[in-house]
C-alpha cells in the first residue's frame, strides 16, 4: 500500500503537506492545497452544476459549513482566489425570504441546516467579506432573516419550549428537538446582538441558552458540562439520547464566547470554561477526535465534518476571551500538526485523513475531512489578525425585519415546480443528446 502511494506520488510530482505552525506563509500554503482538494467536491462550477452545491453524497447544510471555512481562508491568508466563488454560493442558496431556505431544500432543510448557513453569512459580516450592492441584501441581513425566521418556530407547545430539530411536518425528525439546532439559534443571536449592539438579540440568546440547561440536554457536572443530542417531544424531552458530538460542544462555545465579549459578563465567562472543560472527551493530547464514532469507524459524512466548525469556534473563543486564549492555542497547535500529518494520502499527495494522532494518512477521505483540515490548520493564525468586527467597524448592511412575513408554507408548492423543471431539463438534454448523436453519425458518415 504505501510502496503504491509512494510510486504515485512520484508520477504525480505530488507533494505532502508539511506545516510550521507559527509561520503564517506555511499555515497558509497548507491551507491552500486542502482548499484546493475542497474544490475537486464543488459542483457549482461545473457545468450543470448547482452554484453553492457540493457534488452528492454531501448535503446542502455542509456547503454552509465549508463556505464559512473558506471565508476564513480568505480573511486569515487574504487570498481572494475563491472570493467570486463563496460570493456567487452565499447569494444563490439564501433563498426567495432572504434566509437560506431556498425551496429547493425543502426535503432536506432541518433548523440545524438554515443555521449552518446563517453561520457563513455571519461569519461574512463579520470577517467584512465583499458587500453585495446595496439594493441586495447584506450578509448581516441575510442572518436576520434566517435569525428571524428561527426564531418565529420557538415551540412553547411541548417541552416548555426549544426548536423542533425540522423545520417541515414532513421531514422525519419533526418530532424531536435536539441540541444542535437551538444551538444554532443561539449562536446566530448572541453574534447578531454582538455586531448590532441589540439586546434584543442577547434577550434571545439567554432564552435558548436557559433552556438547553433547564431541559437537561446541557448537564452541569462539576465544573463542566455534558452537552447530549436531542429528545423526542412525545415524552416531553425527558428521554434524552445522549450521544455526545463536538459541534454540540462547539457551537455553545462560540456563542457563549460572543455573549461574553458583547456583555462583559463574568457569567458567560464561566459559561466558556465550563463548556471547554467538557470539551476534554474529545481531546487526546490535545488533539480534537470525533469521539462518539470516530474510534468505531461509524462517523458518517456529515460527523466527519463537525471539527470544521468546532475549530472556528475555538478559533473565535480564544480571540473573544482573553482569559482561555492560551488553553485554546494549545489544543488548535496540536489539532493543526496532527491534521497536517493526516493531509498525505491520495494521489494528490495532500488528501486529509480522519485521524489526527496517527502521524500519517489512515486511508479515510471526503469533504468532511478536508473543511475539517483546513479549519484546523487555518485557525492557528486567529491571534495574527483582528477579531470580528462589529457595526462600528464593519460594513454590512442589516435589516432586522428579513424574512419576517416569509411564507415558509409555499415550499410544497414549490417543490412541484422544481420537479417540473426538472422533468423538463431532461427532455431537453435528452432533445440535445439527440442531436448530438445524429450529428456525430452525420460527421462519421
Ligand atoms: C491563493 O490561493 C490559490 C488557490 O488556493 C493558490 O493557488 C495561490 O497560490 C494562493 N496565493 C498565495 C499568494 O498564496
Ligand atoms: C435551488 O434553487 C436555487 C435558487 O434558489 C438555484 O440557484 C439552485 O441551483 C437550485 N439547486 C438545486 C440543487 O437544484
Ligand atoms: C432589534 O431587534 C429586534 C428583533 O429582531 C427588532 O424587532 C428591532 O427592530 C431591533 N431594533 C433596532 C433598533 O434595530
Ligand atoms: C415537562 O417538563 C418540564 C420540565 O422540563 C416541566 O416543568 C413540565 O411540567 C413538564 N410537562 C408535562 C406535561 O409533563
Ligand atoms: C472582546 O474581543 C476583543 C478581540 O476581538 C478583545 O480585544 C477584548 O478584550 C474582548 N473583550 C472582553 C470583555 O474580553
Ligand atoms: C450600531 O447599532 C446600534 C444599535 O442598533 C446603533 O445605535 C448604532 O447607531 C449602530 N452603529 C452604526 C455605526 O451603524
Ligand atoms: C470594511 O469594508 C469597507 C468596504 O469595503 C471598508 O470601507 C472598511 O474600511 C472595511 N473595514 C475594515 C475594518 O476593514
Amino acid at each position: 500500500m504505501f510502496s503504491l502511494f509512494a510510486l504515485l506520488s512520484l508520477l504525480y510530482g505530488a507533494s505532502s503537506l508539511s506545516l510550521e505552525v507559527g509561520n503564517k506563509q506555511s499555515v497558509c500554503d497548507a491551507a491552500t492545497l486542502i482548499t484546493d482538494g475542497i474544490m475537486d467536491y464543488y459542483e457549482g462550477t461545473r457545468y450543470g452544476g448547482a452554484v453553492g452545491m457540493f457534488q452528492p453524497p454531501y448535503y446542502w447544510w455542509e456547503a454552509g459549513e465549508v463556505f464559512g471555512g473558506m471565508i476564513d481562508t480568505w480573511y486569515f491568508c487574504q487570498n481572494d482566489t475563491y472570493q467570486q466563488i463563496i460570493y456567487d454560493a452565499l447569494m444563490a442558496q439564501r433563498g426567495t425570504g432572504n434566509a437560506y431556505m431556498p425551496m429547493n431544500q425543502s426535503l432536506t432543510e432541518g433548523n440545524d441546516d438554515q443555521g449552518f448557513w446563517a453561520f457563513a453569512a455571519m461569519t461574512a459580516a463579520e470577517r467584512n467579506f465583499t458587500n453585495p450592492p446595496s439594493k441586495e441584501p447584506g450578509w448581516l441581513a441575510l442572518t436576520q432573516g434566517a435569525y428571524n425566521t428561527m426564531w418565529q418556530r420557538w415551540d412553547s407547545g411541548s417541552c416548555e419550549g426549544g426548536l423542533r430539530w425540522q423545520i417541515f411536518t414532513w421531514n422525519s425528525g419533526y418530532d424531536y428537538k435536539n441540541t444542535i439546532s437551538n444551538a444554532c439559534l443561539f449562536n446566530i443571536a448572541a453574534r447578531l446582538a454582538r455586531y448590532t449592539k441589540n439586546d434584543t438579540y442577547a434577550d434571545t440568546a439567554s432564552t435558548v441558552y436557559k433552556w438547553l440547561t433547564t431541559i437537561d440536554f446541557m448537564q452541569l457536572n462539576g465544573d463542566s458540562y455534558s452537552i447530549h443530542d436531542g429528545a423526542q417531544i412525545e415524552n416531553n424531552c425527558t428521554v434524552i439520547n445522549g450521544a455526545e458530538w463536538s459541534y454540540n460542544y462547539g457551537v455553545l462555545l462560540g456563542g457563549a464566547a460572543f455573549m461574553y465579549n458583547y456583555t462583559g459578563e463574568q457569567s458567560w465567562e464561566t459559561e466558556v470554561g465550563r463548556i471547554l472543560s467538557g470539551m476534554s472527551i474529545f481531546l487526546n493530547d490535545d488533539v480534537l477526535f470525533e469521539q462518539q464514532c470516530q474510534s468505531s469507524n461509524t462517523c458518517n459524512n456529515d460527523q466527519r465534518s463537525f471539527r470544521s466548525i468546532v475549530s472556528q469556534m475555538l478559533g473565535a473563543t480564544a480571540k473573544l476571551v482573553p482569559s482561555y486564549t492560551d488553553q485554546i492555542m494549545n489544543i488548535l497547535e496540536a489539532s493543526a500538526n496532527g491534521a497536517a500529518a493526516s493531509c498525505s494520502g491520495g494521489s494528490d499527495g495532500h488528501t486529509c485523513g480522519i485521524d489526527w494522532s496517527k502521524g500519517s494518512w489512515d486511508g479515510m477521505y471526503g469533504l468532511g475531512e478536508q473543511i475539517s483540515a483546513l479549519e484546523v490548520i487555518q485557525n492557528t493564525l486567529v491571534l495574527t489578525m483582528p477579531g470580528p468586527v462589529d457595526n462600528s467597524t464593519g460594513s454590512s448592511q442589516g435589516n432586522p425585519n428579513e424574512g419576517i412575513g416569509f411564507d415558509e408554507t409555499s415550499n410544497p408548492h414549490q417543490i412541484t415546480v422544481t420537479q417540473k423543471d426538472k422533468a423538463a431539463a431532461g427532455i431537453v438534454t435528452f432533445i440535445v443528446l439527440v442531436i448530438a448523436l445524429a450529428l456525430g453519425a452525420w460527421m462519421i458518415v
